[in-house]
């Protein structure tokens, strides 16, 4: 875990956090410790809504496997470019990945800038926190939620959230007023092939509401479209089953049709929103 600037807040308090021997501890002494990993828990049991919130392990393994083998490169491509262009080179940029996941997006977005960044990932799950603070050892790794997020007010230069739970209130609370916000969200197009396969009807595609962005005084600046076409092996098959709720809520008919296939060829059609504060 990084000692310096550190942006850290108590969730019980939301008073600034300090590094004390091997944890962080906050003027009304409540003290979390730094898991062998490297990561800090800061998910008070009171701010869970299930024991184990957040992706599985079953999950978060899958989705390392399938992120490494880099067959979503040309996301994180489009994520690099995008987010590098608005830091400020003449200083530190502060940026928090929510909902990071087991750290792909993140991890490759720090090796592709030049620029200085004090880098952090909240995720709600432990499993996907300790995947990342275990590979990815240089970066600020915590497991926490969006809704409540423990970093001071006002005080990150990019948000990125990636296929995750937007909390654009919340999100507007932590950003400086020049801060953006990047959502990378599916659009109607996405592992369409998939779907076809596993579900007997598919559900109308509703596009991304902007309302409760515009609620938390966030505006549109920017939307970049991504489709390209891939063609999964056995393995990458079963990994991306694995990794979406698909496993879970597809009826089992439609599954096995998938797992049969020695290939599959999938439309990756995604959008990044670039959102600035008005
Ligand atoms: C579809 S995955 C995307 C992960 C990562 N951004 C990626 O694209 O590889 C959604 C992630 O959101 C996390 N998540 C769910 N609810 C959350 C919350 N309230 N706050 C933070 N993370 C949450 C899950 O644990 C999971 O890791
Ligand atoms: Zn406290």
């Amino acid at each position: 875990m990084s000692t310096t600037a550190t942006l850290l807040t108590c969730p019980l308090d939301k008073s600034p956090l300090t590094k004390r021997d091997n944890g962080y501890r906050c003027a009304n002494n409540h003290h979390f410790d730094i898991a062998k990993e490297g990561y800090v828990n800061l998910l008070p049991a009171h701010h869970k809504r299930s024991k184990q919130p957040g992706d599985n392990k079953a999950m978060v393994q899958a989705r390392r496997q399938f992120l490494d083998t880099n067959w979503y490169q040309a996301i994180s491509d489009l994520l690099n470019s995008t987010v590098s262009q608005t830091l400020d080179t003449s200083r530190t940029n502060n940026l928090l990945d929510a909902g990071c996941g087991e750290g792909y997006y993140l991890a490759r977005l720090v090796e592709h800038c030049d620029k200085e960044i004090n880098a952090y990932g909240l995720d709600i799950s432990k499993f996907a926190v300790a995947a990342a603070a275990k590979k990815y050892k240089a970066l600020n790794w915590l497991v926490a939620s969006n809704r409540q997020i423990p970093l001071a007010d006002s005080s990150l230069d990019s948000i990125i959230c990636a296929f995750g739970f937007p909390c654009y209130q919340e999100f507007s609370e932590k950003l400086k007023p020049t801060g953006k916000l990047f959502l990378m969200e599916t659009q109607e197009q996405h592992l369409i092939e998939l779907r076809q396969l596993i579900y007997p009807e598919l559900k109308a595609y509703k596009p991304l509401d902007l309302t409760p962005a515009e609620n938390a005084n966030f505006v549109l600046e920017d939307k970049q479209s991504l489709q390209q076409s891939i063609t999964l092996d056995k393995q990458a098959i079963s990994q991306l089953l694995a990794m979406t709720p698909h496993l879970y809520r597809a009826p089992k008919e439609g599954i096995a049709k998938v797992e049969a296939l020695s290939t599959l060829t999938l439309t990756l059609d995604v959008a990044l929103y670039q959102f600035g504060r008005c």
